[in-house]
């Protein structure tokens, strides 16, 4: 298959996937929802929600495109044969789906060769799913996504968000100690996913985190890239679990450089 149906084939099966545990999630989420599991300490929460969404996502994608691999938040995870690798995140901003909050939504993207080639997140309270394909631009339905163009730092509205363990949320306080006086503001939307499409969307000029995972960031950050944001880690790397950063050309290169001289990819 050449690159262009298989891009389409991916985005079709990613929308679907997203749509059909998009609907569970919202429609399904009992009144009384409290914490099945934790993870790295006592409020990294998941949710029966969240274990039921993976099973479904992944029990589509294994009739959809049974040779593929998986990674999920919640533990699936098999190597596949096609050289496609989906990274889903069933509910990205658990904390506010226990909460009755907003701003959650079901991330996947789906790599070809470890590079993200399609993502979909879809933020069903909002009623909003964002998507992109690689070289192929960032659309939420028929709205093309465009970053906003770039202010200076101190006029950037920023988004960003704290890990779970006390240790790692000492230290992204002292980064923003720092950086708050120096910007216009700050945000801390509670799921990365959207925080990174709404770099994509204008509604944030830039974002910014240490401590994320792939499955928080692999389909957000195409959809930044898509609508014209820089997205990268420390200076000169790609986007990782150590930082990942967003935002327009401009912004991004002030703002990265900023987070390296205050260490943000540290504890
Ligand atoms: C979390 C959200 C949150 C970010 C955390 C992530 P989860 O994902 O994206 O905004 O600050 O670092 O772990 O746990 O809700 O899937």
């Amino acid at each position: 298959m050449t690159d262009g149906p298989l891009k389409a084939e991916l985005l079709a099966v990613a929308l679907e996937a997203a749509e059909r545990a998009g609907e569970l999630l919202r429609d399904g989420r009992p009144a009384d929802l409290g914490v099945a599991a934790t993870k790295t300490s006592s409020i990294d929460v998941v949710t029966e929600m969240d274990i039921a969404a993976e099973k479904l996502i992944t029990a589509f994608l294994a009739e959809r495109r049974p040779e593929d691999g998986l990674l999920g938040e919640e533990g699936a995870s098999s190597a596949g044969t096609s050289g496609v690798r989906w990274v889903i995140d069933p509910i990205d901003g658990t904390v506010n789906y226990l909460y009755g909050q907003p701003s959650w939504a079901v991330s996947i993207a789906a790599e070809l060769d470890g590079e993200a080639l399609v993502g979909v997140v879809a933020a069903p309270v909002r009623g909003e799913t964002y998507r992109a394909v690689r070289g192929e631009g960032a659309f939420a339905g028929d709205r093309r996504l465009r970053v906003r163009p770039a202010p200076s730092l101190d006029h950037a509205l920023i988004g960003t968000g704290f890990g779970y363990r006390a240790e790692r949320r000492a230290a992204q306080a002292e980064v923003l100690r720092s950086l708050l006086p120096e910007v216009r503001d700050i945000r801390r939307g509670g799921s990365a996913a959207i925080d990174l499409c709404d770099v994509a969307c204008g509604r944030l000029d830039g974002y910014y985190e240490r401590g994320l995972n792939p499955w928080d960031f692999a389909a957000g950050a195409l959809i930044a890239r898509e609508a014209g944001a820089l997205t990268g880690g420390r200076p000169g790397e790609a986007a990782s679990t150590e930082l990942t950063v967003a935002a327009p050309p401009g912004l991004f290169e002030r703002l990265q450089g900023r987070l390296e001289e205050l260490g943000a990819w540290r504890d």
